[in-house]
């Protein structure tokens, strides 16, 4: 663990940085894409700052890592003209093309999109401050993601030919485009998350408006030639620049017809509340949690100790999925924060390039903010910091945190930190972390940590109907993306997986006849393009 005195030394001078991460990371943006075209904007522009700071002779600066485009109002507009032109009612070239046809686009632009895994990575780890093993691993799970949307798109086209017959009707049944998507994804998943819309908007045969995350939005700039050349023009198209000034023009517009946002349930209904004809609106949303941890005092310490210590702090606990809060037997809970304290102390902070690291800077700096208020919080009413360093913070640094005991009264116990502090609430009772499930004002997921089968068995009958996913001695995740990912109440408004995204970004068309001589015959002449 390190002493807080030596904390300055964490942050690196310019000569500390790897040869290969010094210089080539910087961009001035000062373009946009727009109906295939590659645009300079000369209005103004936001200074870009990473999370990282140097020291600059014992002086500390966030490094400056470029600008991006602060769009106005006018020219959002004509994003929203030329992705409607191209979509074109439905008549455009992108939405009219067999599927197949759009598979082979995509897996031209998957294989291009392969050879810019490094800069990403590296993007990542000055834009977010994502260590370099975990922005690896985003990458890689984006790729696969691709490529699984791309074999689930050709069941889709199968299914397209088929014709369905039921009570003397028959059907052509076709999974149709929705129309102009909106997308914004989150800047701790900058790619993967974002991705996760773009991909299946995009196969469906919509047309893409797409603002990249407030963190994490240069890792886009070269990739703007690539959606330039592997989509038609209009298809895919991007906005820069504060949400009053595109965004919410966008919405008021009335004219998109779909939402694709990941991001908190505050801003979702604020961005719902623009759009004068909501009902039209179509979401795919992915919001906040307070996914819960429960021990049971027959629970094999050390598997519950790694899982939750994994589950809390991985990137900084900054994940939608990470474990918020954990509830721990009261006749275990000395051997298992003793376990965990131990191993908390043995966590590397450092920077992203750093191997094994798992705490590096924080890309918001409000966030540390709320983090100090939330430790000082729950301080001041009762609780205790266990471990060395913990509530300390520095510049952007947060060091991990173990708060106990945790209560009610304490806003941590019910607000969703996104940072790597880990409240610990003691039971005795078993309905108590039960009603916490219900009464939480989020659905996510939980962990269940225990053997016995009779207990798991009641646990899960109980919370699975207030949640998206049980967990059984394991950590919540989204992952694999073959399975839903989903979320009651307000923690989510879809489901994503792989398969559920295509249906998600889509409609059901259907051409029905009936079923006689002339309707068959209709349907299939008019199914064949006559
Ligand atoms: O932040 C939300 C992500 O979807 C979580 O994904 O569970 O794989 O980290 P993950």
């Amino acid at each position: 663990m390190v002493n807080t005195k030596q904390i300055h030394s964490l942050f690196p001078s310019e000569l500390d940085i790897p040869r290969d991460l010094r210089h080539e990371y910087i961009i001035d943006q000062t373009e946009f894409l727009i109906n295939g075209k590659i645009e300079e904007w000369d209005g103004p522009v936001k200074i870009l700052y990473s999370p990282i700071y140097i020291d600059k002779s014992g002086k500390y600066e966030r490094k400056i890592i470029g600008k991006h485009p602060l769009l106005d109002k006018d020219t959002a507009l004509n994003v929203l003209k030329a992705a409607e032109t191209s979509y074109n009612y439905g008549k455009g070239k992108w939405p009219l093309m067999q599927i197949e046809e759009r598979i082979e686009c995509m897996s031209s632009f998957m294989e291009k999109l392969i050879s810019f895994h490094d800069s990403i990575v590296k993007f990542m780890m000055w834009e977010i401050g994502k260590p370099s093993h975990e922005a690896t691993k985003e990458f890689d799970r984006t790729i696969d993601y691709l490529s699984d949307t791309l074999e689930a798109a050709k069941d889709i086209a199968e299914n397209n030919l088929e014709i369905h017959d039921h009570e003397g009707i028959k059907a052509n049944i076709k999974a149709a485009p929705v129309g102009v998507v909106l997308c914004m994804g989150p800047f701790n998943y900058p790619l993967n998350e974002s991705f996760a819309t773009i991909i299946p908007a995009l196969m469906m045969g919509n047309s893409v408006i797409f603002k990249p995350p407030k963190y994490g939005s240069l890792l886009y700039q070269p990739l703007l030639e690539l959606f330039s050349e592997c989509f038609p023009s209009g298809v895919f198209n991007t906005v820069y620049g504060h949400d009053e000034d595109v965004i919410i023009p966008l919405l008021n517009t009335g004219r998109i017809d779909m939402l694709a946002f990941i991001g908190t349930s505050k801003a979702a209904n604020i961005l719902h509340s623009h759009h004068p004809k909501p009902n039209r609106l179509k979401e795919v949303l992915g919001l906040e949690a307070k996914n819960p941890a429960i021990i049971f005092e027959d629970a094999d310490i050390g598997n519950s100790v790694r899982q939750c210590l994994k589950g809390a702090l991985t990137f900084n606990g900054q994940r939608c999925t990470a474990l918020k809060i954990l509830f721990v037997h009261s006749s275990i809970v000395d051997k298992f924060l003793g376990r965990l304290k131990f191993e908390i102390e043995k966590i590397k902070i450092g920077m992203p390039w750093d191997e094994d690291v798992t705490i590096t800077p924080i890309p918001d700096a409000e966030r540390i903010k709320y983090l100090s208020e939330l430790v000082h919080d729950a301080r001041n009413k009762g609780a205790l910091v266990l471990n060395d360093n913990g509530g300390y913070h520095d510049k952007s640094l947060f060091f991990p945190t173990l708060l106990y005991p945790v209560d009610s009264s304490m806003s941590i116990y019910h607000e969703e930190q996104f940072g790597p502090v880990i409240p610990v609430v003691t039971f005795d009772d078993i309905q108590e972390p039960i009603r916490y499930v219900w009464q939480s004002k989020y659905g996510q997921q939980i962990s269940l940590f225990g053997n016995d089968r009779a207990t798991m068995n009641y646990v899960v009958s109980s919370v699975l109907h207030q949640t998206g996913r049980v967990n059984l001695n394991t950590i919540c995740q989204r992952g694999p993306d073959q399975f839903p990912f989903t979320g009651r109440k307000d923690s989510a408004k879809s489901i994503l997986s792989v398969k559920d995204a295509l249906a998600e970004f889509s409609m059901p068309g259907i051409v029905a006849v009936k079923d006689d001589y002339e309707g068959i015959e209709m349907l299939s002449a008019v199914l064949k393009g006559k």
